[in-house]
């Protein structure tokens, strides 16, 4: 406990320690899930996704005041570097015209909730110039006279010039902007504040790609084959536009307009294009991926890139050992630390029957044990990592494990469920093995743990709010198990076992231990709960239509998905997605033969 007690609140990840109203109102922004209870699937125009998308974009609404930002004081060197960028003028247009473009569009839509969201698109917009220019001004930044703003003859022209525009313009920014963040290019102070905004114009253009599904088939027939030819239209024009300023075609003052797409140079960073295509590939995933699954995610310029990707060749993989290796792999995991107070997160009120679910889970205890030993663990190893820059990583790996189990008391407390808190067994004397063993036995439990995950959650065995809470939960062990085998190969390469075969033999030697552990843990679980377990009546929820395929196909699905969201440079565990893939395809095969004889 004591060991708990004294935890606080970590400054990683967002490079200044974010008041926590910011951290919930970012946080806000970035999950959300539609309504409980909703159908898994609807028809694409429906009122339904009518509703999903608009809420998506109002409730994910941040309140910050540009007004009030605080500018952070920068050194001389970043300010040049700041003031010398060619892209303020350009940006502050972009947003003024953009927002133009989106209220005249809204003003001529009828339907009660969808104009309230382009509304606030629109204010959005509005917002993100304030933000320019007040940075600018406070940079003492000279801009150009802004123009005119006219306002479009045709508003849904521009509304949709503007949102294709964004889909190709935020798709390069978050790579871009993250490159920035990790070259220490901008100062972190000035990387949090723009967070708001990148963040703001993902939700934009997933809202823009859902509204053009939805607007498509919510048009007189034959005005459908008009509007595909406008779509057309305006990726002509936006093609043509930044082909033309490519070639210089536009004439100076347009020149910084195809600066997301070039721009790697001009923030110092020498990467080549296609691990700058691979960047932006992942943090477009990483930007969208906490938003209701329903959504349609914009589609067109990913794909482009990843097929433009396969002509390029596979980047020079980082190699094991290195600074640059280690550097990628602790940044990774610190920048995608997700600020959250277990008690303060949305716990839903439950009825009487979910409530009985949750109880009769019999392995509530056995988790809290669990992420209670996880924490001490972690914590007593970074005591004794001297490299800097692995110690911080792995102390916020400790801080998480502690909080999952606050997370674990906080439910327990809270829905009544009957778990006895026992003190700990004391640690192991070697406690880097046990960190090891640790490691390994995460990688087990994720593996499996995102089937199980997966199946209850579609089963519907407890309200999806509960399970949105897990999501965060299972997101922080899939962080924990990728940094941990980027640590393991790093260790050891360090130590001169760099080969391949050699990292196999061992990884084997530790998932064989894991294994063993974790059907050592099934067997006293069985004899512990003999009698009064998880009643057949509660368990048939989840197991209806059970089988061991399926459950292994989920795991294998759900951790292919989890895990493209992670860098692709970054090494993943392997050896549970290979042993299941061979196990799915000798089941395949055996079915086959069975069938067919
Ligand atoms: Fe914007
Ligand atoms: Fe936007
Ligand atoms: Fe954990
Ligand atoms: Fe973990």
């Amino acid at each position: 406990m004591e060991c708990l007690g004294n935890m606080t609140a970590p400054t990683w990840g967002k490079g200044v320690v974010m008041d926590s109203s910011v951290a919930d109102a970012d946080r806000t922004a970035r999950v959300w899930q539609g309504q409980a209870g909703g159908p898994e699937r609807f028809r694409l125009g429906s009122e339904q996704h009518k509703t999903l998308f608009c809420r998506m974009l109002l409730d994910t609404f941040n309140p910050y005041k540009p007004a009030v930002i605080d500018w952070p004081e920068l050194d001389p060197d970043a300010r040049d570097r700041l003031v010398s960028l060619p892209i303020w003028d350009i940006a502050v247009q972009t947003e003024g015209k953009a927002k133009l473009r989106v209220a005249t569009y809204g003003e001529t839509v009828s339907d009660k909730l969808l104009k309230e969201a382009i509304a606030l698109n629109g204010f959005e917009e509005g917002r993100h110039k304030d933000v320019l220019a007040n940075m600018v001004r406070a940079y003492g930044i000279e801009l150009a006279e802004e123009p005119v703003y006219i306002k479009p003859r045709d508003p849904e022209w521009a509304f949709m010039v503007t949102g294709y525009s964004e889909c190709i313009d935020s798709f390069f920014a978050f790579g871009l902007f993250d490159l920035a963040k990790r070259s220490g290019y901008f100062p972190p102070a000035l990387v949090d504040t723009f967070e708001p905004v990148m963040q703001e114009e993902g939700r934009h253009i997933l809202f823009f790609v859902n509204w053009v599904a939805w607007h498509k088939r919510n048009m007189p027939w034959w005005r459908r084959p008009w509007f595909a030819l406008k779509v057309l239209a305006v990726w002509a024009f936006l093609i043509w536009e930044r082909i033309g300023i490519a070639r210089g075609l536009g004439g100076a003052p347009d020149a910084d307009n195809n600066f997301t797409v070039t721009g790697s140079k001009s923030v110092g960073v020498d990467i080549s294009t296609s691990e700058m295509m691979d960047l932006c590939l992942t943090e477009n995933d990483r930007r969208l991926a906490g938003y209701d699954k329903r959504l349609r995610r914009p589609t067109v310029v990913p794909r482009l890139v990843r097929f433009t990707r396969r002509f390029m060749g596979k980047p020079k993989p980082v190699e094991l050992g290195s600074t640059a290796h280690r550097d990628l792999f602790c940044q990774h995991f610190k920048a995608t630390y997700q600020h959250y107070e277990p008690e303060k997160l949305p716990w839903p009120e439950l009825d009487e029957a979910a409530l009985g679910r949750l109880r009769a889970v019999p392995f509530w205890q056995e988790v809290l044990h669990t992420e209670l030993r996880a924490g001490l663990i972690v914590k007593q190893f970074t005591e004794t990592v001297d490299d800097p820059v692995l110690k911080e990583a792995i102390a916020l790996q400790g801080f998480e494990e502690a909080r999952h189990a606050d997370l674990i008391r906080v439910m327990i407390k809270r829905y009544g469920i009957d778990v006895q808190e026992h003190a700990l067994d004391p640690l192991p004397a070697d406690i880097a093995t046990a960190f090891k063993d640790f490691g390994f036995g995460e990688c087990v439990d994720s593996f499996l743990g995102f089937g199980v995950f997966k199946i209850a959650r579609q089963s519907g065995f407890l309200p999806e709010s509960i399970f949105a809470i897990f999501d965060t939960l299972m997101y922080e062990e899939t962080r924990h198990i990728v940094f941990f085998v980027n640590w393991m190969a790093y260790n050891e390469a360090q130590r001169g076992r760099a080969a391949g075969w050699r990292r196999g033999l061992t990884s084997l030697r530790f998932y064989t231990r894991a294994l063993k552990r974790l059907i050592g843990t099934a067997r006293r679980g069985a004899q512990v709960n003999d009698g009064k377990e998880f009643s057949a009546t509660q368990a048939s929820v989840f197991l209806d239509g059970f089988t061991f395929r399926r459950f292994l196909e989920d795991c294998y699905a759900e951790n292919a998905r989890r895990m493209q969201e992670f860098d692709r440079g970054l090494l993943r565990p392997s050896f549970l997605p290979k042993l299941a893939d061979v196990a799915l395809s000798s089941l395949r095969l055996w079915s086959f033969r069975r069938n067919s004889a």
